[in-house]
């Protein structure tokens, strides 16, 4: 085409090539080139709109501005947002095909549009589809409007005539702008999209939601450029064949990343789920070998749930290590230390774990659980049902101090643990009443292993 070129951009970084490679040389990222079209001599508009124009100001003479937030009738999503949705913020939604990305958003559409005007711009689903949705979902409201549409400037005239609060784009990676020559989902497309959007959000503080679609790598589709570009970005995170779904930040310009909110996917749509360490616990296995319960802190909550690890002998030179929510490395350094430190002979033994509830486990306070779970499966020897732990281990096999103790040790008293193995210098700063509960000090894996 005249006027155009083919370029390659670095979906990671915004680097822009004429040719590929396998490697971006500017952020040194693999496998990001994507191609794409872009006019020969860009216009000035398409390469930096302007977001925030203006004098400067003294910062001492200038007042803190009121961030007005929006409570999207979903605590545990409030929760994730810091308090509900800041007015003029640009929310990214990302998550795997069907996880329930326009369920919740069509459901808090409904909570939004009982003060605002909220506008659903759908460039996926009919509005049948949505409609049939809204009512299986029991959201309607005389606030609420829908919208076909992927060409950016027909929705950004949608918005000058509607004048919604809310602007909910499902998804960002269906939406185009004529002026661009690549694709939609390519990043020129998407950024450009984005930047009109947080145009809108920023001068004029409606609320922009946007949907991103997640690859099989785990990554949002299109550029790493968009997380970057707007305030707030939240994972939608779940198998489909389990009914629990998670939504944590992992970036929030407006609160703190630490926050996880669970749901329950239901045929009336997403439910809360307030109290998610009875739900992890509800169908634990009895008297199996290989189960430990565990306590992890999800940002400001105690969440219960359980590590089961399985081992079986092979003869094959290298075993199988496979991990469901615990890192790879934490595993590795966990059965090196079992070996290492209680003589346990792994290296003939593939070896699965897995988190119960689709849980992904950051915390290293969950290696106790992790360790004892393990030496259960090899032992062949069952957890007691009351006892739970929770530690770091260190290299040398030493049970280390982790902080949250209280409300840890709380949470399993109120799911009816009555043994609490812990790190010894952890029971000593304990500071609550444990109710006939027994705390068990733990100085080492070894002593850890006493326990079952
Ligand atoms: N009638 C139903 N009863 C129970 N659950 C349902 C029903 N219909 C759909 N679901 C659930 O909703 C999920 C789809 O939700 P939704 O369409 O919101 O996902 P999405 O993330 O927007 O997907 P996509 O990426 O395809 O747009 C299904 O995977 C299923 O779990
Ligand atoms: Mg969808
Ligand atoms: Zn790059």
């Amino acid at each position: 085409m005249k006027g155009l070129k083919t370029v390659y951009i670095c979906s990671e970084c915004g680097h822009t090539q004429s040719k590929w490679s396998g490697q971006c040389p500017s952020c040194r990222a693999w496998n990001c080139m994507t191609e794409d079209v872009v006019a020969e001599e860009p216009k000035a508009q398409a390469k930096h709109p302007t977001r925030y124009a203006g004098e400067s100001v003294r910062l001492d003479d200038y007042e803190i501005p009121e961030y007005f937030r929006t409570g999207t009738g979903m605590s545990e999503l409030d929760r994730v947002l810091g308090g509900g949705i800041v007015n003029g913020s640009v929310v990214l939604l990302a998550g795997e095909p069907g996880v329930g990305k326009s369920t919740l958003l069509l459901q808090i559409s409904g909570a939004l549009g009982l003060g605002r005007k909220v506008l659903y711009v759908s460039g996926e689903e009919s509005k049948g589809q949505i409609k049939m949705r809204a009512a299986r979902l029991r959201v309607s409201g005389p606030n609420l409007y829908l919208l076909n549409e992927t060409n950016v400037d027909a929705i950004v005239s949608a918005h000058e005539k509607l004048r919604p609060d809310v602007i909910i784009i499902d998804s960002v990676q269906t939406i185009y702008s004529d002026g661009i020559a690549s694709a939609p989902g390519s990043v020129t497309q998407v950024k450009d999209a984005a930047m009109k959007f947080i145009g809108i959000a920023k001068n004029e503080g409606v609320s922009v939601l946007l949907v991103g679609h997640v690859n099989k790598e785990g990554s949002i589709a299109g550029p790493k450029v968009l997380e970057h570009m707007v305030d707030a970005v939240l994972y939608f995170e779940g198998e489909r064949e389990h009914i629990y779904r998670i939504i944590r930040a992992i970036k929030n310009r407006f609160g703190s990343t630490n926050e996880i909110g669970v749901f329950e996917m239901t045929e009336r749509g997403l439910r809360e789920v307030p109290n998610p360490s009875e739900v992890m616990l509800a169908s634990r296995p009895r008297n199996v070998s290989g189960n430990c319960a565990a306590c992890v802190m999800e940002g400001t909550r105690p969440l219960i749930t359980e590590i089961q690890a399985l081992t079986a002998y092979t003869g094959a030179p290298s075993p199988r290590r496979t991990s469901d929510g615990i890192d790879y490395n934490r595993m590795y350094l966990l059965i090196a230390v079992l070996e290492k430190r209680m003589g346990l002979r792994l290296s003939n033994a593939d070896v699965y774990l897995n988190v119960i509830g689709g849980l992904r486990l950051t915390e290293t306070a969950a290696d106790a659980a992790v360790a004892l779970a393990l030496y259960s499966a090899i032992k062949d020897k069952p957890v007691p049902d009351e006892l739970i732990a929770f530690g770091e281990i260190g290299l040398s096999g030493e049970i280390r101090a982790v902080s949250g103790v209280d409300q840890r040790v709380s949470e399993a008293i109120r799911l009816g643990f009555t043994r609490i193995a812990l790190p010894a210098k952890c029971a000593e700063r304990l500071n609550i009443d444990t109710k006939g509960a027994r705390l068990i000090p733990v100085r080492s894996v070894f002593e850890l292993t006493t326990l079952i």
